[in-house]
Protein backbone atom coordinates (compact mmCIF):
# COMPACT_ATOMS: atom_id res chain seq x y z
CA UNK A 1 0.00 0.00 0.00
CA UNK A 2 1.04 3.27 -1.00
CA UNK A 3 1.08 6.16 1.71
CA UNK A 4 2.08 9.48 1.30
CA UNK A 5 2.24 12.53 3.60
CA UNK A 6 -0.30 15.14 3.38
CA UNK A 7 0.53 18.14 5.92
CA UNK A 8 0.99 16.74 8.73
CA UNK A 9 -0.66 13.42 7.81
CA UNK A 10 -0.33 10.30 6.90
CA UNK A 11 -2.85 9.21 4.42
CA UNK A 12 -3.32 5.77 2.56
CA UNK A 13 -2.91 6.75 -1.16
CA UNK A 14 -6.23 7.10 -2.85
CA UNK A 15 -8.57 3.45 -3.27
CA UNK A 16 -7.99 4.11 -7.07
CA UNK A 17 -4.23 3.66 -6.66
CA UNK A 18 -5.42 0.56 -5.02
CA UNK A 19 -8.21 -0.89 -5.98
CA UNK A 20 -8.60 -1.46 -9.87
CA UNK A 21 -11.58 -2.66 -12.14
CA UNK A 22 -11.67 -5.15 -14.82
CA UNK A 23 -13.93 -2.88 -16.95
CA UNK A 24 -13.54 0.28 -17.61
CA UNK A 25 -15.78 2.73 -14.87
CA UNK A 26 -16.09 6.12 -13.51
CA UNK A 27 -13.14 6.45 -10.95
CA UNK A 28 -15.60 7.92 -8.54
CA UNK A 29 -16.65 4.32 -7.78
CA UNK A 30 -13.76 2.95 -7.06
CA UNK A 31 -12.91 6.41 -4.64
CA UNK A 32 -15.61 5.46 -2.54
CA UNK A 33 -14.76 3.31 0.30
CA UNK A 34 -15.43 3.44 4.13
CA UNK A 35 -12.41 4.74 5.91
CA UNK A 36 -12.63 5.61 9.87
CA UNK A 37 -10.12 7.78 10.77
CA UNK A 38 -11.77 11.51 10.68
CA UNK A 39 -10.35 14.82 12.07
CA UNK A 40 -12.84 15.79 14.61
CA UNK A 41 -13.79 19.13 11.69
CA UNK A 42 -17.09 20.29 11.32
CA UNK A 43 -19.27 20.06 8.15
CA UNK A 44 -20.87 23.28 6.58
CA UNK A 45 -24.44 23.58 7.20
CA UNK A 46 -24.49 23.66 2.71
CA UNK A 47 -22.11 21.44 2.78
CA UNK A 48 -24.00 18.45 4.77
CA UNK A 49 -27.35 20.17 2.71
CA UNK A 50 -25.26 19.24 -0.30
CA UNK A 51 -25.13 15.76 0.70
CA UNK A 52 -28.67 15.37 1.24
CA UNK A 53 -29.86 17.20 -1.96
CA UNK A 54 -27.72 14.55 -3.86
CA UNK A 55 -29.75 11.78 -1.71
CA UNK A 56 -32.88 14.07 -2.81
CA UNK A 57 -32.20 13.44 -6.41
CA UNK A 58 -32.22 9.47 -6.42
CA UNK A 59 -34.45 7.41 -8.45
CA UNK A 60 -37.20 5.41 -6.79
CA UNK A 61 -40.30 3.29 -7.46
CA UNK A 62 -43.38 5.75 -8.69
CA UNK A 63 -40.93 8.54 -7.70
CA UNK A 64 -42.23 7.77 -3.53
CA UNK A 65 -38.90 8.77 -2.21
CA UNK A 66 -39.12 6.81 0.71
CA UNK A 67 -35.73 7.90 2.31
CA UNK A 68 -35.57 9.89 5.31
CA UNK A 69 -32.65 11.42 7.36
CA UNK A 70 -32.42 11.88 10.92
CA UNK A 71 -29.07 13.99 11.41
CA UNK A 72 -27.03 15.10 14.55
CA UNK A 73 -23.90 17.34 14.34
CA UNK A 74 -21.04 17.25 16.70
CA UNK A 75 -21.56 19.00 19.95
CA UNK A 76 -25.23 19.37 20.15
CA UNK A 77 -27.55 17.47 22.40
CA UNK A 78 -28.98 15.19 19.88
CA UNK A 79 -25.66 14.36 18.89
CA UNK A 80 -25.45 12.87 22.03
CA UNK A 81 -28.96 10.70 21.46
CA UNK A 82 -27.30 9.35 18.43
CA UNK A 83 -24.09 8.13 19.25
CA UNK A 84 -25.62 6.79 22.06
CA UNK A 85 -27.14 3.87 19.63
CA UNK A 86 -23.88 2.81 18.49
CA UNK A 87 -22.08 -0.15 19.54
CA UNK A 88 -18.83 0.46 21.39
CA UNK A 89 -16.66 -0.76 18.26
CA UNK A 90 -18.12 1.79 16.26
CA UNK A 91 -18.10 4.79 19.57
CA UNK A 92 -13.90 4.73 19.33
CA UNK A 93 -13.75 5.66 15.79
CA UNK A 94 -17.23 7.33 14.90
CA UNK A 95 -16.76 9.78 17.89
CA UNK A 96 -14.39 12.27 15.89
CA UNK A 97 -17.14 12.56 13.21
CA UNK A 98 -18.95 15.81 12.12
CA UNK A 99 -22.20 14.22 11.58
CA UNK A 100 -23.81 10.75 12.40
CA UNK A 101 -27.36 9.91 10.46
CA UNK A 102 -30.06 7.95 10.82
CA UNK A 103 -31.93 6.69 7.53
CA UNK A 104 -35.28 5.47 7.47
CA UNK A 105 -37.59 4.04 4.96
CA UNK A 106 -41.36 4.86 4.29
CA UNK A 107 -42.56 1.17 3.88
CA UNK A 108 -45.61 2.50 2.37
CA UNK A 109 -46.85 4.62 -0.66
CA UNK A 110 -49.99 6.23 -2.42
CA UNK A 111 -50.39 4.64 -5.74
CA UNK A 112 -53.56 5.83 -7.89
CA UNK A 113 -55.46 7.20 -4.97
CA UNK A 114 -54.24 4.13 -3.17
CA UNK A 115 -52.25 3.55 -0.17
CA UNK A 116 -50.07 0.45 -0.93
CA UNK A 117 -46.51 -1.51 0.35
CA UNK A 118 -43.91 -0.28 -1.13
CA UNK A 119 -42.10 -3.73 -2.21
CA UNK A 120 -38.55 -1.71 -2.86
CA UNK A 121 -38.53 1.36 -0.77
CA UNK A 122 -35.29 -0.23 1.03
CA UNK A 123 -34.00 -0.31 -2.02
CA UNK A 124 -34.94 3.15 -3.24
CA UNK A 125 -33.70 4.28 0.11
CA UNK A 126 -30.17 2.19 -0.73
CA UNK A 127 -30.34 4.35 -3.91
CA UNK A 128 -30.27 7.81 -1.97
CA UNK A 129 -27.61 6.52 0.22
CA UNK A 130 -25.25 6.12 -2.76
CA UNK A 131 -25.79 9.50 -4.13
CA UNK A 132 -24.90 10.69 -0.87
CA UNK A 133 -21.61 8.66 0.00
CA UNK A 134 -20.51 9.19 -4.02
CA UNK A 135 -21.32 13.16 -3.55
CA UNK A 136 -19.32 13.09 -0.07
CA UNK A 137 -16.38 11.56 -2.20
CA UNK A 138 -16.21 13.60 -4.40
CA UNK A 139 -16.09 16.57 -2.09
CA UNK A 140 -13.08 14.08 -0.09
CA UNK A 141 -15.00 13.44 2.86
CA UNK A 142 -15.34 10.30 4.70
CA UNK A 143 -18.30 8.65 4.64
CA UNK A 144 -19.21 5.23 6.56
CA UNK A 145 -22.27 3.44 6.36
CA UNK A 146 -23.51 1.24 10.37
CA UNK A 147 -25.43 -1.39 10.81
CA UNK A 148 -23.89 -1.76 13.97
CA UNK A 149 -26.04 0.26 16.68
CA UNK A 150 -29.28 -0.50 18.84
CA UNK A 151 -32.11 -0.31 16.14
CA UNK A 152 -35.03 -0.99 18.80
CA UNK A 153 -33.61 2.09 20.95
CA UNK A 154 -33.26 4.00 17.69
CA UNK A 155 -36.83 3.80 17.39
CA UNK A 156 -37.73 4.80 20.70
CA UNK A 157 -35.23 7.27 21.40
CA UNK A 158 -36.06 9.18 17.93
CA UNK A 159 -40.08 8.95 17.99
CA UNK A 160 -39.72 6.80 14.59
CA UNK A 161 -43.31 5.73 13.54
CA UNK A 162 -43.69 2.03 12.58
CA UNK A 163 -44.57 3.18 9.26
CA UNK A 164 -41.22 3.23 8.79
CA UNK A 165 -37.81 0.70 8.60
CA UNK A 166 -34.96 1.68 10.17
CA UNK A 167 -32.28 1.01 7.92
CA UNK A 168 -28.68 2.50 8.74
CA UNK A 169 -26.35 4.99 10.34
CA UNK A 170 -23.98 6.65 8.53
CA UNK A 171 -20.56 9.07 9.66
CA UNK A 172 -19.53 11.68 7.49
CA UNK A 173 -16.36 13.97 8.43
CA UNK A 174 -13.02 15.51 6.90
CA UNK A 175 -10.56 12.37 6.58
CA UNK A 176 -7.86 12.19 9.37
CA UNK A 177 -4.70 10.33 9.26
CA UNK A 178 -4.51 6.56 9.89
CA UNK A 179 -2.28 7.48 12.86
CA UNK A 180 -4.94 9.07 14.65
CA UNK A 181 -6.77 5.46 15.38
CA UNK A 182 -6.09 2.73 17.32
CA UNK A 183 -3.80 0.38 16.50
CA UNK A 184 -6.65 -2.80 15.52
CA UNK A 185 -8.46 0.13 13.63
CA UNK A 186 -5.36 0.97 11.63
CA UNK A 187 -4.39 -2.19 10.32
CA UNK A 188 -8.51 -2.21 8.68
CA UNK A 189 -8.37 1.35 7.25
CA UNK A 190 -7.67 0.46 3.56
CA UNK A 191 -9.87 -0.25 1.07
CA UNK A 192 -11.39 -3.60 0.30
CA UNK A 193 -11.62 -5.56 -2.85
CA UNK A 194 -14.64 -7.55 -4.50
CA UNK A 195 -15.85 -10.89 -5.77
CA UNK A 196 -15.42 -11.32 -9.20
CA UNK A 197 -17.94 -9.78 -11.94
CA UNK A 198 -18.76 -14.13 -12.42
CA UNK A 199 -19.86 -14.50 -8.99
CA UNK A 200 -22.87 -12.12 -9.52
CA UNK A 201 -23.74 -11.81 -12.73
CA UNK A 202 -25.69 -14.71 -14.17
CA UNK A 203 -27.21 -14.84 -18.08
CA UNK A 204 -30.85 -15.81 -18.08
CA UNK A 205 -31.49 -17.82 -15.03
CA UNK A 206 -30.57 -17.90 -11.54
CA UNK A 207 -27.25 -20.15 -11.44
CA UNK A 208 -25.65 -20.11 -7.69
CA UNK A 209 -21.94 -20.04 -8.33
CA UNK A 210 -19.47 -20.56 -5.13
CA UNK A 211 -18.38 -17.25 -3.02
C1 LIG B 1 -25.33 -0.67 5.63
C2 LIG B 1 -23.89 -0.73 6.07
C3 LIG B 1 -23.58 -1.03 7.39
C4 LIG B 1 -22.26 -1.02 7.82
N1 LIG B 1 -21.98 -1.20 9.15
C5 LIG B 1 -20.74 -0.99 9.61
C6 LIG B 1 -20.48 -0.96 11.01
O1 LIG B 1 -21.38 -1.10 11.85
N2 LIG B 1 -19.20 -0.71 11.41
C7 LIG B 1 -18.18 -0.52 10.53
O2 LIG B 1 -17.06 -0.28 10.98
N3 LIG B 1 -18.40 -0.56 9.19
C8 LIG B 1 -19.65 -0.76 8.71
N4 LIG B 1 -19.90 -0.74 7.36
C9 LIG B 1 -18.79 -0.58 6.38
C10 LIG B 1 -18.62 -1.86 5.55
O3 LIG B 1 -17.92 -2.81 6.31
C11 LIG B 1 -17.92 -1.50 4.23
O4 LIG B 1 -18.77 -0.68 3.47
C12 LIG B 1 -17.58 -2.75 3.44
O5 LIG B 1 -16.61 -3.52 4.09
C13 LIG B 1 -17.08 -2.42 2.04
O6 LIG B 1 -15.94 -1.59 2.12
P1 LIG B 1 -15.87 -0.13 1.46
O7 LIG B 1 -17.10 0.64 1.89
O8 LIG B 1 -14.59 0.46 2.01
O9 LIG B 1 -15.84 -0.31 -0.02
C14 LIG B 1 -21.21 -0.77 6.90
C15 LIG B 1 -21.54 -0.48 5.56
C16 LIG B 1 -22.85 -0.46 5.14
C17 LIG B 1 -23.17 -0.11 3.70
Amino acid sequence: MVEKVIGSQLLQSTPREVRSSIYKINPIILNRWSPRSMTDEKLSYEELMSLFEAARWAPSSGNSQPWRFIYATRDTEEWNTLFNLLVDFNKIWAKNAAVLIVIVSKKEFEYNGKVIPSVTHQFDTGAAWENLALEATSRGLVVHGIAGFDYGRTRKDLDIPDSFDIIAMVAIGKRGGKDMLPSKFQEMEKPSDRKPLEQMVMKGRFKEKSG
